[in-house]
């Protein structure tokens, strides 16, 4: 049975910084009482002409390019999300376009704040059963497109990001070593955004209501997240038959510092085993926990041959973790770069396109 390395990971923060001070002209808040109750400084904000797919693309030819893998190499492509750019179709499908994965199966995972961790747990497994060899897991997020600019309660959270890993198939033991995702829909109503689906089309009504809003019972969400982070790291560790002891790292979902705080505590650990970077980016959803990943390597604080854990939990209510031995790109003689296949992807999608346009016009004419 091959085993699921993660061989390559990128991240993509849009430039605008929006700090609590900015904040603070905008609602009634101020930078104290966001980093007393949070931990988070400032957050990343997209521009008008970015997107989630923009900044998807942008984590993946990233991680492709540390993995030293072609994108047409890719077999599947699971974009996590919580603001994805349209119902349908997925986000990962306009990222199969957009770097010209020309053979990879593309769908996008609804897992709120979890959907990295059930995404690579998904993408490590189909690894494991043989059935794909190379697949991208990209968690993207413009939430800020979704959060009501005028409720202090939920402003102050989100940030916008995109963070992405490679899996691939290897002989040599390590990669992902264990999993668990759980859900308890009976705390669906605690963080939710309403509208836009089946049950409340857009309309006028649902704008006057703000249901296309994220809404959250925060003190809720708070106390669900410090029970489930310590006791789902647990579980995973119990099923990869390892100690806590063993763990070099854990990197948790940045949603806030004083969750993670609570989860040391839980876990008897030391808070500097913890990747922290919520401060800098306020909680990316899908897209905070390979953040943070990707941030520790550059820092050197995560390196080949360490066992990570990542942790989280998001609306559904949502929960996983994760536990990985922690390789790197396989290494190999020749030199890809991933770059590069975007021209030709843009080239295929155009004629693709066009061909699709011609079709439609013969086939009228035959009808
Ligand atoms: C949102 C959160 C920071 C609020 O912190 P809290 O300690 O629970 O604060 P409360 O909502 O009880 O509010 C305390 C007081 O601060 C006020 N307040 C709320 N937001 C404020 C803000 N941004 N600035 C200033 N004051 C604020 C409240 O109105 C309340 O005032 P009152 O005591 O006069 O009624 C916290 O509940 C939280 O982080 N929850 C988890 C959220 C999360 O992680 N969501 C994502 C999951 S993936």
């Amino acid at each position: 049975m091959p085993y699921a390395h993660i061989t390559g990971w990128g991240m993509s923060v849009p430039e605008p910084v929006l700090t609590n001070d900015d904040l603070a002209k905008m609602v009634d808040t101020n930078d104290e009482w966001i980093r007393d109750r949070t931990g988070i400084r400032e957050r990343h904000i997209a521009r008008e002409d970015q997107f989630t797919s923009t900044l998807a693309v942008e984590a993946a030819i990233k991680a492709l390019q540390v993995a030293n893998l072609a994108p047409t190499e890719l077999d599947l492509i699971i974009v996590a999300s919580s603001s994805p750019e349209y119902i349908f179709p997925a986000t990962a499908c306009l990222v199969q376009d957009q770097i010209g994965a020309t053979k990879a199966g593309a769908f996008d995972l609804l897992a709120a704040c979890s959907g990295f961790i059930y995404g690579v747990n998904m993408a490590a497994q189909s690894i494991r059963s043989g059935s794909i060899k190379n697949a991208l897991v990209i968690g993207s997020e413009t939430l800020s497109r979704f959060v009501d600019w005028k409720d202090r309660g939920t402003c102050i959270l989100f940030g916008d990001g995109a963070g992405a890993f490679v899996v691939q198939a290897s002989d040599k033991p390590g990669g992902v070593l264990s999993a668990v995702m759980h859900s308890d829909g009976s705390g669906a109503d605690s963080l939710t955004l309403l509208g836009g689906g089946a049950r409340h089309p857009a309309t006028e009504t649902t704008l006057a209501e703000g249901k296309h809003y994220v809404r959250m019972d925060g003190k809720a969400v708070f106390r669900f997240a410090t029970r489930v982070m310590g006791s789902a790291t647990k579980e995973a560790l119990e099923l990869a038959n390892m100690k806590l002891e063993e763990v070099d790292w854990i990197i948790p979902h940045q949603a806030n510092y004083r969750i993670i705080e609570t989860a040391a505590k839980y876990l008897k650990l030391p808070l500097d085993k913890f990747v922290i970077n919520v401060d800098r980016y306020g909680n990316t959803s899908t897209a905070s926990i390979p953040i943070a990943a990707v941030e520790a390597i550059e820092k050197g604080q995560l390196k080949s041959g360490n066992k990570v854990v990542f942790v989280g939990f998001g609306a559904g209510l949502t929960w996983g973790a994760l536990v990985a031995e922690w390789t790197g790109p396989i290494p190999t003689k020749k030199h890809v770069h991933p770059e590069q296949y975007r021209l030709f992807a843009r080239l295929r999608s155009l004629i693709r396109r066009a061909l699709r346009f011609l079709e439609g016009l013969f086939s009228r004419r035959e009808l």
